[in-house]
């Protein structure tokens, strides 16, 4: 989530038998990097792998098969990222190994998915969002896209949706706690009344004991 309050900048990409990387680093600076390189260079390689190292089970029609994701020739297939988060440098790893099946590392300890999962959320990353992550083939689908869905996209990707929800609660809150304090001050206004009430009752009280002692002198 973009308006989180985590700093988290992604530091380098290694690939290992992925796609068509034997082996190969991608190191990134700090602020915006754009990758280039002529057809088949392998740049939307190294967007899936940043895609696949971060948890997503998401593939395009042509790597249906967890298997695709294997270089040709190869058995097994492995990403690594560096992450800077909040200060602390992070290693996430995911591999494809013989039996095709995905498996998590972090900092080189094995991980269930759940665990990897739950880093990247904390991270604020929605890597099933098509705005953080959009498909080669996805592209043309966006420009034909209804507004709408292109705006809950966004506000799903930037974390604008939880902030939606919040403001929509804060709203309801605030209309029940105007409604108490109106409550509040109509009841306020009949005690006021009737303490004015009991304050004639009290006066006439003592002016007759008054008469009473005065009587009785
Ligand atoms: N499992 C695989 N093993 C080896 N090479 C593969 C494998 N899968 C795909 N390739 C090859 O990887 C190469 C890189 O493809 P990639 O889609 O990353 O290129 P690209 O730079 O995004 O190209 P474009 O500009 O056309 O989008 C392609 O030549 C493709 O044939
Ligand atoms: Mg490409």
């Amino acid at each position: 989530m973009i308006l989180s309050d985590t700093e988290i900048r992604l530091a380098s990409v290694r690939l290992k038998n992925f796609l068509s990387f034997y082996k190969g680093t991608v190191e990134f600076d700090p602020g915006l990097t754009v990758i280039t390189g002529p057809n088949g260079s392998g740049k939307t390689s190294i967007f899936h792998a940043v895609k696949f190292a971060l948890g997503s089970n998401q593939r395009e029609k042509r790597y249906s098969k967890w298997s695709d994701f294997i270089r040709h020739g190869a058995s097994s297939a492995e990403v690594e990222l560096i992450v800077a988060l909040d200060g602390q440098t992070r290693k996430l790893v995911r591999r494809i190994d013989r039996d095709g099946v995905p498996r998590a590392y972090i900092d080189d300890k094995r991980v269930k998915a759940a665990e990897h999962n739950s880093l990247v959320e904390r991270m604020g990353i929605d890597v099933d969002n098509t705005l953080v992550f959009m498909p080669q083939e996805r592209i043309n689908a966006l420009r034909d896209m209804d507004p709408i869905e292109v705006r809950k996209l966004v506000e799903e990707g930037t974390g604008l949706e939880v902030l939606r929800d919040r403001i929509s609660s804060q709203e309801t809150q605030v209309a029940r706690d105007k409604r108490r304090l109106e409550t509040a001050v109509s009841e306020a206004q009949v005690v006021k009344q009737e303490i004015e009430l009991l304050q004639k009752d009290l006066k006439r009280l003592f002016r007759k004991r008054e008469l009473q002692a005065r009587e009785r002198k």
